[in-house]
């Protein structure tokens, strides 16, 4: 196979409070300055965007500093190793992140959202719609996490919810 490389455009940036320390993935309930904002000759592929509660936010993740390998240590996972593809590791051939947030208000360029995982400045790729039933798959698994042994508790580190023990 030749592999073969793509231009991607940056179509805007994401804000965040994070600059160096961002949740494993996106807290619901996170407080703090989110907001997504489109480059101005992009604005109109926002129209209708507010009918949806979720997006999917797409973003290329910039400021990687660990070396790229096919088998990954999540943080979380007290030291179980599994293979790159089945983790969320933002360290990738394609460093391409991907986060579903739910919109809180859409004004011109700005769209501000619920929690996201990203540091500030984060160029920003594609938005999509989270669509009920296209996208939430009922019969969905918890994968190789279904393994380990208090899943619970990891979820919650997973993510990033405060808990007492
Ligand atoms: C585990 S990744 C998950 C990203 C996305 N939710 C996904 O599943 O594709 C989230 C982590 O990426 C790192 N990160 C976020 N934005 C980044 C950026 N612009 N450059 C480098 N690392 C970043 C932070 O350490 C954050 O905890």
């Amino acid at each position: 196979m030749t592999a073969l490389s793509f231009n991607l455009k940056q179509i805007g940036l994401i804000r965040s409070p994070y600059t160096n320390n961002a949740p494993y993935q996106p807290v619901d309930e996170d407080t703090g300055d989110f907001r997504i904002i489109v480059d101005p000759q992009y604005v109109g592929g926002l129209y209708k965007l507010a009918k949806f509660r979720y997006i999917y936010v797409i973003y290329f993740i910039d400021r990687i500093s660990h070396k790229l390998s096919m088998e990954t240590f999540p943080p979380w996972a007290n030291g179980m190793k599994v293979g790159l593809f089945a983790s969320r590791s933002p360290v990738r051939p394609n460093p391409i992140g991907l986060s579903v947030v739910r919109i809180k208000h859409i004004t011109g360029c700005e769209i501000e959202t619920s929690g996201l995982d990203v540091f500030d400045g984060t160029p920003l790729l594609d938005i999509k719609p989270y669509v009920k039933d296209l996208d939430a798959k009922t019969d969905a698994n918890y994968g190789w996490i279904q393994e380990m042994a208090d899943r619970e508790h990891l979820l919650l580190h997973i993510k990033g919810i405060p808990h007492d023990y």
